[in-house]
């Protein structure tokens, strides 16, 4: 039997072109929705435009055109960049379509004859840029709370939909089904607000015609919200049609913006309306540019084209995908970009591609064989992930197969082989190298198609029962490298006596585990090897100090079992061994040796680096193991320990754990600026480790100079 699957992206407002939010919500649910026909789903994914309101008609009066001439040259762009994405949307709407005025009054009338929408006049407060009404309680300083301006007071007739009564029904439904809001953070959130009484919401405006007009009453037009969000059936022809009753309930990929507009307003109609709720929302994170959310208004925003005529679709998606956490906000930055490009996609992707089929021209003829490498291939888990919508790990695991087939070459030495060993090796590669042409299809499809064409394989809709070891049958031709190496050029900070603005921030699971941080930087340091006075206020620290009982120590051990990480001390209590056994602190530079004092005397992590060779922001996350990590005193670089926690920054780990930074970063004679850090836990107060960070900055501008900043 035939399984159906809806989803659709929130349909966007073309009152500006489209920018790297848009972009983003249109990977994630592509990526979905090309999972789904992986798993055999027959799929219907729609997008489009959202052209009416008060927003968009004061826009087209600023352009001087009308609104539908404004519309229909603002939406293009939306559309190009789907085709520029290589989205697999089957549907794309826009509200002006009659056959989204039929749907929307159709809808109207019924909400009417049933008896939950009735005439009325409202008074209160309204945002043009959410086209969202609030209440007095609401507002922020008399803001609207989502961004930040000034609210207008909306009086006019209106029409009202009661949404109470069907508040008890929603809760129910939310709390039978622990999947219906994803993640479960939003559906905590949506649970809260239906604390409180739903207060029936105005559903028409009198007082500007851009809009969908009410066929029993033509003084008024819908408001936008309430006919956007019946896009959804529009798309699926219709509550009367086939297609709908196949397809709905649907699954909603938007931002956490609109939440309460989905999750609420959009399923208490559907519950007046008689009709099944939606199937899930989906709320991902938001994309901000270093740290900071991207405005217009800041000049911090990223053009989509752009970066994709720059990397290519496939990168970005790649990047997307791999870099940010499914649900969670997440950074956009070109180095961090450019570090999974190169570090991923060129070194572990392109690079196999361009080995096997390379061994394979060599060696024509020689396939044959019994699996071996399937035993890398955890499809299961693959699957669970993507049930879960942990999309970041699933695509980790597909290219962990990825390296895991690297390795095979590796160890089995191919070059060295001949007859029938050699022609296993190449079957087990090519084999390998088909299902991952599968695996990474909803993720990077132009890469997968590349990598399918150059195995000759024959071009139908890939499925995931395929991806098992069988009978090889392509026809491997070699094709051009996938991915190009990006040069990067680093900023040329050096030297500089400003050290640049940095964020930092510890994510979720950090902050379950307890982990703290505060951070400073330290502009226009001169390091020493050694300073009198600092070396006389080390010994003053070591002859003084005595033996506490060390709760932040057993705070970090706990963290340390928690994550299962074996065998480690904490920092503190290592120093201290030196302290006790020496009788003195080690001597490293007149910076580290100057934050070294206080992170004993207070039994604090401290840590600081050049931030002249920092990439990016900082983030204190838990590991997926394939983050590059050189710790210090070694020049050769690993990859960090899966589940472990690590402050990274945009292009690898500068700190494992508290307990060893990074080699590349480190603070030496050539420094002129450092970032540092205070790392905290669940003992530690945000005060106390703030007032480390102090002391520590204040020792450092004694011995070396500078002028510090906490940020
Ligand atoms: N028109 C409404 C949606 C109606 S759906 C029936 C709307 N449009 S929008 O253009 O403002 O936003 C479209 C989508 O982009 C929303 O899901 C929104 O949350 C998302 N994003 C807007 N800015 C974003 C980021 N910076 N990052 C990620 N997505 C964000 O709201």
């Amino acid at each position: 039997m035939k399984k159906y699957f809806a989803i659709s992206t929130a349909i966007d407002y073309p009152s500006g072109p489209p920018h790297a939010g848009h972009l983003y919500e249109k990977v994630c649910s592509d990526v979905i929705a090309r999972w789904k026909r992986l798993q055999g789903y027959q799929v219907h994914f729609s997008t489009g435009l959202d052209v009416h309101g008060l927003k968009i008609k004061r826009k087209a009066e600023e352009m001087r055109m009308t609104p539908k001439e404004y519309v229909i040259k603002a939406g293009k762009p939306f559309i190009e960049l789907c085709e520029k994405l290589g989205i697999s949307n089957d549907d794309f709407i826009d509200t002006e379509e009659p056959r989204h005025y039929k749907v929307a009054q159709q809808l109207f009338n019924i909400l009417q004859k049933k008896g939950f929408i009735y005439k009325g006049k409202y008074s209160g407060p309204y945002c043009v840029d959410c086209e969202t009404y609030y209440t007095e309680k609401d507002l922020e300083n008399g803001n609207c709370p989502v961004h930040k301006k000034t609210v207008e007071i909306v009086s006019e007739e209106s029409y009202f939909l009661k949404m109470e009564p069907f508040r008890k029904q929603l809760i129910q439904h939310i709390k039978k089904n622990p999947d219906f809001i994803f993640p479960e953070s939003k559906r905590n959130e949506i649970l809260n607000r239906l604390k409180e009484p739903l207060r029936d919401l105005s559903v028409s405006r009198t007082s500007f015609d851009w809009g969908i007009p009410i066929s029993f009453d033509k003084n008024h037009v819908e408001f936008v919200w309430l006919e956007a969000l019946q896009n959804y059936i529009t798309t699926l022809g219709g509550i009367h049609n086939e297609k709908f009753k196949r397809f709905w309930g649907g699954h909603h990929v938007i931002g956490k913006d609109i939440i309460f507009h989905h999750a609420v307003i959009f399923q208490t109609t559907l519950l007046a309306l008689d009709l099944p709720l939606s199937s899930q929302i989906i709320v991902h994170g938001f994309i901000n540019l270093k740290g900071e959310k991207m405005s217009k208004a800041k000049g911090n925003t990223i053009d989509p084209f752009a970066i994709i005529d720059k990397y290519g679709s496939d990168s970005i998606k790649y990047f997307l995908i791999r870099h940010i956490p499914f649900g969670q906000d997440g950074d956009f930055s070109e180095e961090a970009l450019i570090a999974r490009i190169n570090g991923e996609l060129v070194s572990d992707l392109g690079n196999l591609v361009s080995r096997v089929l390379t061994l394979v021209e060599k060696h024509k003829g020689y396939v044959k064989g019994r699996p071996e490498l399937n035993k890398k291939l955890n499809l299961k888990k693959i699957e669970k992930y993507m049930d879960k919508l942990e999309l970041h790990h699933a695509l980790d695991e597909i290219m962990n197969f990825v390296r895991a087939t690297n390795k095979y070459i590796n160890d089995n030495e191919p070059w060295k082989k001949e007859g029938n060993v050699l022609a296993n090796i190449i079957y087990n590669l090519l084999e390998s190298l088909r299902i991952i042409s599968i695996l990474i299809q909803p993720f990077i499809p132009d890469s997968a198609e590349k990598i399918s064409k150059q195995l000759g394989l024959k071009q139908t809709q890939p499925l995931l029962k395929d991806c098992k070891f069988g009978s090889w049958k392509g026809e491997p031709r070699k094709g051009e490298h996938l991915f190009k190496k990006v040069e990067w050029k680093a900023e040329k900070y050096h030297g500089k006596k400003e050290a640049r603005n940095i964020s930092v921030s510890v994510d979720k699971d950090c902050q379950d585990l307890g982990i703290k941080a505060v951070a400073a930087v330290v502009s226009g340091v001169t390091v020493k090897k050694k300073k009198g006075k600092l070396e006389k206020l080390k010994k003053g620290i070591v002859d003084k100090y005595e033996f506490k009982q060390d709760v932040i120590a057993e705070a970090y051990k706990e963290i340390y079992r928690k994550i299962g990480a074996k065998g480690i001390d904490h920092p503190i209590q290592t120093l201290r061994g030196i302290a006790k056994k020496s009788g003195k602190l080690p001597n490293i530079n007149t910076v580290v040796d100057s934050y070294n004092v206080v992170a004993l005397e207070k039994g604090l992590s401290i840590g600081a680096h050049d931030i002249d060779k920092i990439k990016g922001n900082v983030t204190f996350k838990i590991t997926d193991g394939s983050e590059d990590y050189k710790p210090l005193g070694s020049d050769k670089a690993q990859k960090a320990n899966r589940g472990e926690y690590a402050c990274v920054d945009e292009a690898r780990v500068i700190c494992r754990m508290d307990i060893k930074q990074c080699d590349e970063t480190k603070i030496d004679d050539r420094t002129s600026n450092v970032f540092i850090y205070v790392q905290g836990n669940k003992a530690t107060s945000e005060e106390y480790i703030k007032d480390a960070l102090r002391q520590a900055c204040e020792n450092i501008i004694k011995f070396c100079g500078g002028t510090y900043k906490i940020l």
